[in-house]
């Protein structure tokens, strides 16, 4: 395999270090001065297991700032960052003497190579990086070999039908010759200024904030090298390296059971559909997503909302979540919808006696205790990610 040192990948991202470098971490601390999320980020991966916050973590890839944002956000946890690119490692080791981030390492290394940090990691997370390797196969098996027993991934890799318009720029701008000096950069966001309504990019760079400025185009459109995975090939990724989907970070979008997939005449067929066949035909049918979320684990991980489920589960309210009470249909009092969503059609409606029990998730007791109705409200919420469960019975 070529040397990452030498990789025409870790040449681009020295050049181009992205995210754009930021200056300070204070705003983005003042959001987790409060315990939730993270009792939330826990339970999303481990409904299971008791909480903590005290994990070893890998940045995987931490470009200019992710690593040290993880050891803000988890001052218990011991983070690690790794990154080919050395304004990316030192960008973030600005970061950590700025904040005095004591709880962060920082190793310019490719993911290829972790195994020589030789320590097993609670949590790796690699959002961005993997479909920039020569092979991804390779760096995620590297991933798992230092994955603790319990670990999990979060990954993060590009999804191809909302990508289309991204494809077809890359390869116009290799046919046009567009290099990567700040003219070429320049010239292009003239260019793509007059680009037709219809095309399949404009959508993007009207509305994705990974378009916003000439960093952000510089990585998507002039990338040496980038590939995207539908729904079944993401699958077969995680498969090929002996680990499983356990959930996506974000599930209501790939569910027949949330927004227009559930209306629509064929939503028996998709219900009837196994669940990993379900997550591909609603990929399909949305077709507008650009990426992919999941957590990974070494073992299938799944709760289920049975009978027992009612004195075990604690739901939690996931802070990013809004409940409404304006323009809503006959009948409904509430409509809860998650603004982390980039769907509209994700709302879900409560009926006033629904509304009462949705009100009443304090993130201290259990379903029993809130309400004698029975578990499937609970179930809906945590399929349309309005709620976590804390399935670990302290
Ligand atoms: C798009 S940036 C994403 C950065 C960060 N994960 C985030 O989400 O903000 C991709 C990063 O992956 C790094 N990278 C690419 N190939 C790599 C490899 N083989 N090993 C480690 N890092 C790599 C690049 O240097 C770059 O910093």
């Amino acid at each position: 395999m070529t040397s990452p040192a030498y990789d025409e990948i870790a040449a681009f991202y020295r050049r181009h270090p992205y995210p754009p470098p930021v200056e300070d971490l204070d705003a983005y601390a003042a959001r987790w001065l409060d315990g939730t999320l993270r009792r939330v980020e826990h339970h999303r991966i481990w409904p299971t297991m008791p909480y903590r916050d005290d994990h070893r973590i890998l940045v995987a890839g931490c470009g200019t700032s992710q690593a040290a944002k993880y050891a803000v956000r988890y001052p218990n946890a011991a983070v690690t960052g790794v990154d080919v690119s050395s304004p990316g490692i030192e960008a973030n080791r600005v970061l950590a003497d700025r904040h005095g981030l004591e709880n962060l390492e920082l190793h310019e290394m490719a993911i290829e190579d972790v195994d020589r940090l030789g320590e097993p990691f609670d949590l790796v997370v690699c959002t961005g990086v993997l479909h920039h390797l020569a092979d991804p196969d390779v760096g995620l098996v590297a991933l798992r070999e230092v994955l603790a027993p319990q670990g999990a991934v979060q990954l993060m890799v590009y999804a191809p039908y909302g990508r289309t318009g991204v494809y077809m720029i890359q390869d116009y701008c290799r046919r046009v010759g567009v290099g990567t000096e700040p003219e070429d950069i320049a010239d292009l966001v003239a260019s793509l200024r007059e680009l037709p309504v219809g095309h399949p990019l404009s959508h993007l760079l009207r509305d994705t904030r990974d378009f916003a400025d000439a960093d952000a185009l510089a990585d998507a459109l002039l990338n040496p090298r980038d590939r995207a995975y539908s729904v079944p090939q993401l699958y077969q990724l995680v498969a090929r390296a002996d680990l499983f989907l356990t959930r996506w970070v974000r599930q209501a979008p790939y569910l027949p059971q949330c927004g227009a997939p559930a209306t629509i005449p064929h939503a028996s067929a998709l219900a009837a559909l196994a669940p990993a066949d379900q997550h591909a035909a609603v990929e399909l049918f949305r077709g507008t997503m650009v990426r992919h979320s999941a957590i990974l684990h070494r073992d299938e991980q799944r709760i289920g909302f049975g009978r027992e489920a009612a004195s075990r589960f604690v739901p939690i309210r996931v802070p990013t979540v809004v409940a409404l009470e304006e323009r809503l249909p006959p009948d409904a009092a509430l409509a809860v919808l998650d603004q982390a969503h980039t769907e509209t059609d994700l709302v879900l409606f409560l009926d006033p006696a629904e509304k009462r029990v949705f009100e009443s998730i304090d993130g201290r007791r259990t379903i029993g205790e809130i309400t004698e109705s029975g578990t499937d409200l609970f179930e809906r919420l945590w399929q349309h990610d309005h709620i976590v469960i804390d399935a670990s019975s302290r």
